[in-house]
């Protein structure tokens, strides 16, 4: 069977081998920070100051990070399966940019972007590489203090919900890569390609806390298991 219409779902183990740090593994993000103190609105309310450290620290890693053959092979698939007449979405839950660095386009940042801030006093967003501090001034209206990162923090709405659902209501293949299924709604997203007739397949270092919801799981680290799969597929495309 060829899939036409595709959505992926990525998490931070897609961008494990490029350096960037995943959350829940040994020695993860949040072994290190307290989520509380520095992934919430109230954290950030409490002490900004720590959470633009925080921020500020994983947005110059990423300067120097570069995209892993996972990410090249998920712009690739992009590639064939448009050429093919088909249509794939890819929503990543990582603030990084190295899928677009990788040259993937119809992508969709469901947690914001650590190179996007904005403005909690007029609304303002934008695109931000530098360092951020709690007095830094908004570009538009000049206050200082109400810039934040475009990160979507917990209890917060992540972006494009309604984008996210029309399109696994719809898909024939639902393909989740690098995330531990711990985090709702991106851990819901296999139950809804599943209710749509999806075919759901899990790609990931080791099976996740919703595995036994896919369909088919692979496992093994991205930068292998991902380019295996994406050449298989884009080799059946082809045929
Ligand atoms: N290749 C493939 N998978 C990997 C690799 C790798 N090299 N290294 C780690 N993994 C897998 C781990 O086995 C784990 O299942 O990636 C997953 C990472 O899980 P988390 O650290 O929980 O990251 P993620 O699922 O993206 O977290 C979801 O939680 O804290 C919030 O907003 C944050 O977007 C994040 C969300």
């Amino acid at each position: 069977m060829v899939f036409r219409r595709i959505v992926i779902l990525t998490g931070a183990g897609v961008s494990a081998e490029s350096g960037m740090g995943t959350f829940r593994d040994k020695d993860g993000i949040w072994t290190k920070y307290d989520i509380e103190d520095v992934a919430t609105p109230e954290g950030f309310a409490r002490n900004p100051t720590l959470v633009h450290d925080f921020y500020n620290a994983r947005r110059r890693a990423l300067r120097d990070a570069a995209p892993n053959p996972a990410h090249h092979a998920l712009a690739r698939l992009e590639k064939a399966v448009t050429a093919a007449g088909g249509e794939l979405l890819l929503v990543t839950q990582n603030v990084d940019n190295l899928h677009e660095k990788a040259g993937s386009q119809n992508l969709l940042h469901m947690h914001g972007e650590l190179t996007r801030v904005k403005c909690d006093a007029c609304g303002s967003a934008g695109a931000w590489n530098d360092d951020l501090f709690a007095l830094t001034e908004c570009w538009r209206c000049g206050l200082p203090g109400a810039l934040r990162p475009d990160v979507v923090w917990f209890g917060e709405m992540p972006y494009g919900m309604e984008t996210i659902f029309e399109r696994l209501s719809a898909c024939d293949l639902f393909v989740s890569i690098g995330t531990s299924g711990e985090v709702y709604p991106a851990a819901g997203f296999v139950l809804e390609a599943d209710m749509a007739g999806a075919h759901t397949i899990e790609l990931n270092l080791e099976p996740s806390a919703n595995a036994r919801g896919f369909t088919e799981g692979r496992y093994g680290p991205a930068s292998e298991v991902v380019s295996i799969w994406v050449d298989d597929f884009v080799g059946r495309l082809d045929g």
